[in-house]
């Protein structure tokens, strides 16, 4: 049994309170379903500014009707304290997911970024410390790396951030050291590594690398590559960060807690194997992609070179153990974009 299988046996038998911010988001609705599949209480937070109503109702077809009576919904913005304390009402634990995501998003608009991912990440810090949660996990970054050499990535050695997202994920980290400091109030930070995986969002200017490519060679329109394809990070299935949240959320280990983790798998896909695995994926049921080739084109600004995480601290405190692989992953969330109006 490892500690994440343990863990949801431990949960279907004891009902705890969470709330998800960013719920109507990829991984918020992630956290969702599995949370109500343990038959947990939730509240969720959402404003719709890139989350989507239609993740919430496919969360509700995939649970059974006792368990979606368990959701709460709020719509409402981290940027405002009085949403923040309602949502923070009567919790045990704190899935601090809303922000805005996106690199370039942040290049071209740094204050909207900067409001929603610092002003509003405070918000929910003191909303969560007065409301008495046990415990706040929120959602840091691997670009928190910023501009350091060193691979693999290990938590304590950071560089200079590359972009003002970069900023914000590393202040958001700043605060929850000087709130556990400052007030005794209990966070972890989980350093995403290009999470992916079903319902992340396929459209707009500022999609990521996997659902934008997967919806591009299906819609038969050309895949641009930044740079020369050696570019290389370390593709992190959902569902290992979902085991990650709740390991963070329920450990009792004090050494674990008020501390930031990697949460990858610790393999390095470059965007040329990235490539090829999608479309070696995709031609059994497109065969015109056979023969598709990408289009290189300059590299973009605030992007780094290589992002692979040593994930040996979330392993040895938090028992973490990702269960899908990338291509593992990748054939999970292959069929939920197939079936998708893109
Ligand atoms: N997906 C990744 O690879 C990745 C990598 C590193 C970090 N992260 C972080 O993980 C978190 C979730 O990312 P995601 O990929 O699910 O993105 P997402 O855009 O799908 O989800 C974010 C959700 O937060 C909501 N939101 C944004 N601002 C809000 C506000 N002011 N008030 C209330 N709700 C708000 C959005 O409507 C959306 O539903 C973010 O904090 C992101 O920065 C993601």
């Amino acid at each position: 049994m490892t500690a994440y299988t343990n863990l949801q046996t431990q949960l279907s038998a004891q009902q705890n309170t969470w709330l998800i911010t960013g719920v109507a988001g990829f991984i918020g609705s992630n956290l969702l379903e599995m949370l109500l599949k343990l038959d947990q209480r939730l509240v969720g937070l959402d404003n719709f500014s890139t989350g989507y109503q239609r993740n919430l109702d496919e969360v509700k077809a995939l649970v059974s009707a006792e368990q979606w009576a368990r959701f709460q919904f709020i719509e409402g913005d981290i940027c405002n304290p009085a949403h923040c304390q309602q949502a923070c009402q009567g919790v045990d634990f704190v899935l601090h997911q809303a922000a805005l995501g996106s690199v370039p998003r942040s290049v071209e608009d740094p204050i909207t970024t900067n409001a929603n991912n610092i002003t509003g990440f405070l918000n929910m810090l003191v909303a969560a410390r007065d409301a008495k949660v046990q415990r706040f996990v929120y959602a840091a970054s691997s670009s928190t790396y910023g501009d350091h050499p060193g691979l693999p990535k290990v938590e304590d050695l950071i560089g200079k951030p590359l972009s003002p997202y970069a900023v914000t994920k590393y202040v958001n980290e700043l605060y929850a050291d000087v709130f556990a400091r400052t007030y005794g109030f209990q966070s972890i930070g989980l350093r995403y590594f290009n999470v992916f995986g079903p319902r992340q969002d396929p459209n707009g200017a500022y999609a990521a690398v996997i659902p934008k490519w997967i919806a591009s060679m299906i819609k038969g329109e050309p895949i641009f590559i930044n740079g020369d394809g050696e570019t290389s990070r370390d593709f992190c299935f959902v569902a290992n960060a979902v085991q990650a949240n709740l390991l963070a959320a329920t450990t009792v280990d004090p050494e674990a807690v008020n501390t930031v983790y990697n949460v990858a798998v610790g393999d390095r896909t470059t965007l040329n194997e990235l490539y090829a695995q999608l479309q070696s994926n995709l031609v059994p049921i497109y065969p015109r992609l056979a023969d598709a080739k990408p289009v290189y084109r300059d590299f973009r600004a605030g992007d780094v070179r290589h992002s692979l995480a040593d994930i040996s601290k979330a392993k040895r405190l938090l028992g973490y153990a990702p269960t899908q692989r990338i291509g593992q992953g990748l054939e999970m969330a292959m069929p939920w974009y197939i079936g998708q109006d893109l």
